[in-house]
């Protein structure tokens, strides 16, 4: 390769390079680089530092990826003490004006007097992370500790994409950063799927973590530094530790706002809804504005922080024991609480899914009380090992349906005979008694029961009377609420029972509606095999499947008393769509409701089984490539399927024929190279109409 000086040169252009967009990335959102551009860069100083180790300075972008195991942390006292914060237990807007009438008296501030300006920031919820830089480069990552001494964790801390190794711009040759790493939702939710495949595949000392809180602290002592970089962490900054004095050439700012706008300016991620408040009116009109957005936002806060904003009236202030009398934290609701399991049940949706909940001691969390949390389903259920009297955690945020986060850990330990057993899902629909099936693949067991089930009968009614299905002009759910909920329809058939006279009795409706509905119920009475039979919904068959059906079988009858193998002969029919119709026509209710309907004067033309057409192709595999002449792909591909053909996406050894069409790439070499057969689409018009050459 070249000199060491040469290397050295492109080291640093690279490193600036590739810090440059790592901001631009991981804290702007603004990215200005391809990933694999990026990732070029990446390599090439990986291979320089290779050649030349002396280069692999420690802000280096590749130390990002974690370097050797550690045995322990080593302790580190903290230059300035990391303090905590007084939480206000007022969670009204009442705590933040007890806070701003706090600060007035002690600075003997006149009631008339002026109003004290504060930052408003988030209270994030992961844990406390001092960084040192000492002439703008991280040298030192320490946690909180007990506030004098915390444990150094620097090469866990490297591998958080958003905090910057080194500085932007001008840097004071020592300055402490303080601010919260956490883990957001999304990568908190991608790292547990990743965890539930681990322990899926047997590795036993993996764990599903609780919450991104537990999950962070976890990545952070980590000691293996590449096990911490594979756990994505997040960085907010929001606080100064020991800096440079200004004496000493240090900056000097006079708000805790300007220090943030320094943070930012350096390359740290800042909340962007940090904001300045005049007084206790703009702080509670800050507290209300984030409670409205913290479900939206991507990681948990639990409250916010008020700072007052200037240096020097924080100086004044000072503190009392740990805690300074500047700031506070002023909460929202919990999110997640504990409380016991006191039995699990199943309930079943409008559309079928069975849903095993745990029906709890009432507990007051993210601003109601919950007696209900949803275990989702039987696999979630048994692996988080929710047992009837186990102490669990439970999470509500937002709208979103409460859920049992997991069992606590005395709760886990107790002797198996001491708890409950575990959950298995129902083989019966609990509402109506029908079999309840698990699909391969699914992890919802659904009702069977379809038509004859309470709880999905409104959902029927409302999906039959659709337009693409039998179409009742005027039927919308608020009607259906009512019909249903005075017990006026069960089922389908009932709909063409109402009379003019039930239905104009009926709340909100006036006679002329009423009059409507009735010409719509017998208009929808004449209509077609595949909206009839769509209307039915019957899990997995579509309009299109509908319209495969009939025109394949003709009558309905031929349809409810096909085989599965004569169902998998249509079009686009697969096993489980066979199996699907199979199981909805096994139901004795579900043929009832059917009989019922057509009783009721529901007709439709029913027509002679399609010839079954010939499939001169079956067995043979095609591949398509490239642009065809006349025909698009997809009409090319309709066509082989027609004959029986296969038509598969990449070329293998089992291809049969390949047609190419203009600029065709890699699939054509491929196709060569194995020694396919290669047509064009004159070739594959010639195989259509007249069968393979022999
Ligand atoms: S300032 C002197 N600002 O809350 C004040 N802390 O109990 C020092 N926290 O350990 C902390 N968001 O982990 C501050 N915007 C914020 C914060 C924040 C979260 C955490 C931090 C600290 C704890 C204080």
């Amino acid at each position: 390769m070249t000199t060491r000086d040469e290397a050295a040169r492109e080291a640093a252009a690279l490193s600036e390079q590739l810090h440059k967009h790592a901001h631009l990335y991981y804290v702007l959102d603004a990215p200005e680089l391809p990933d694999a551009e990026y990732d070029k860069l990446f390599q090439r100083l990986q291979a320089i530092e290779a050649e030349f180790p002396d280069l692999r300075t420690p802000d280096s972008p590749t130390q990002r990826v974690g370097g050797k195991v550690l045995e322990g942390f080593v302790k580190v006292r903290h230059k300035v003490p990391m303090l905590s914060i007084r939480t206000e237990t007022d969670i009204s807007p009442g705590g933040a004006s007890a806070f701003d009438a706090r600060v007035r008296r002690e600075l003997g501030l006149a009631e008339d007097g002026p109003q004290v300006e504060y930052v408003c920031e988030l209270k994030f919820d992961g844990l406390a992370m001092n960084l040192r830089y000492e002439n703008g480069v991280l040298v030192q990552a320490a946690t909180r500790g007990d506030g004098e001494v915390g444990e150094e964790v620097t090469q866990n801390i490297r591998t958080v994409r958003d905090i910057p190794l080194r500085l932007n711009g001008k840097a004071p040759p020592v300055v402490e950063v303080r601010g919260e790493v956490y883990m957001k939702r999304a990568d908190f939710d991608a790292l547990n799927e990743r965890q539930r495949e681990k322990i899926a595949a047997g590795q036993k000392n993996e764990k599903v973590f609780v919450n991104p809180r537990n999950a962070a602290a976890g990545a952070v002592r980590q000691l293996d530094p590449a096990i911490a970089a594979a756990r994505p962490l997040s960085f907010f900054a929001y606080g100064l530790g020991e800096v440079t004095p200004a004496s000493e050439g240090g900056p000097d700012f006079p708000t805790q706002f300007d220090w943030l706008q320094q943070f930012d300016a350096w390359g740290f991620p800042v909340a962007k809804q940090t904001a300045r408040a005049r007084g206790a009116i703009e702080l509670i009109a800050f507290h209300e504005n984030i409670g409205r957005q913290r479900d939206a936002l991507p990681y948990d806060i639990d409250g916010v922080v008020y700072k007052v904003d200037s240096l020097e009236l924080q100086r004044q202030l000072g503190f009392v024991s740990r805690e300074p009398r500047w700031a506070v934290a002023h909460k929202y609701p919990a999110q997640e609480q504990l409380t016991e399991v006191l039995g699990i049940e199943v309930q079943v949706g409008r559309t079928g899914k069975l849903t095993p909940v745990a029906k709890l001691a009432p507990v007051f969390v993210g601003g109601v009380t919950v007696t209900n949390a949803t275990l989702h389903n039987e696999d979630e259920a048994r692996r988080k090992d929710v047992r009837v009297g186990d102490q669990v955690i439970v999470r509500r945020a937002g709208d979103v349906i409460p859920e049992v986060v997991g069992v606590v850990p005395e709760s886990l330990a107790k002797p198996e005979g001491e708890r409950g057993p575990l959950f298995t899902m129902p083989r019966q629909c609990p509402v109506c008694g029908s079999e309840a099936l698990r699909e391969e693949g699914e992890v919802d067991y659904r009702c069977t029961g379809g038509l004859f089930c309470g709880a999905q009968r409104k959902e029927a009614i409302l999906h039959f009377a659709a337009r693409r299905a039998v179409d009742v002009d005027g039927l919308g759910d608020k009607l259906v609420e009512q019909l249903v909920d005075a017990n006026l329809i069960r089922t389908l058939p009932d709909l063409y029972r109402l009379g003019f006279t039930t239905l104009a009795g009926l709340d909100r409706m006036a006679e002329k509606s009423a009059k409507n509905l009735v010409d719509a119920l017998e208009a929808s009475k004449k209509t077609t095999l595949p909206r009839f039979l769509f209307g039915l919904g019957i899990r997995h068959v579509g309009e299109s499947t509908a319209k495969d059906l009939a025109k394949h079988f003709g009558k309905l009858d031929a349809i409810m008393d096909a085989s599965e193998e004569q169902l998998l002969e249509v079009n686009d029919v697969g096993p489980v769509v066979a199996q699907s119709l199979r199981t909805f026509f096994d139901q004795p209710h579900n043929r009832e409701v059917v009989e019922q309907l057509r009783a009721c004067g529901l007709t439709w033309e029913e027509g002679e089984p399609a010839a079954r057409a010939p499939k001169p192709l079956a067995g043979l595999t095609f591949v398509i490539t490239g642009t065809l002449p006349t025909l698009s792909r997809d009409v090319a591909k309709d066509k082989l399927e027609s004959a029986g053909a296969k038509v598969a996406g990449s070329v293998s050894k089992k291809t049969n024929y390949l047609v190419a069409g203009e600029e065709a790439g890699s699939k054509l070499d491929k196709a060569r190279e194995l020694g396919v057969s290669v047509i064009d689409e004159a070739g594959m018009l010639e195989i259509l109409a007249n069968g393979v050459p022999s």
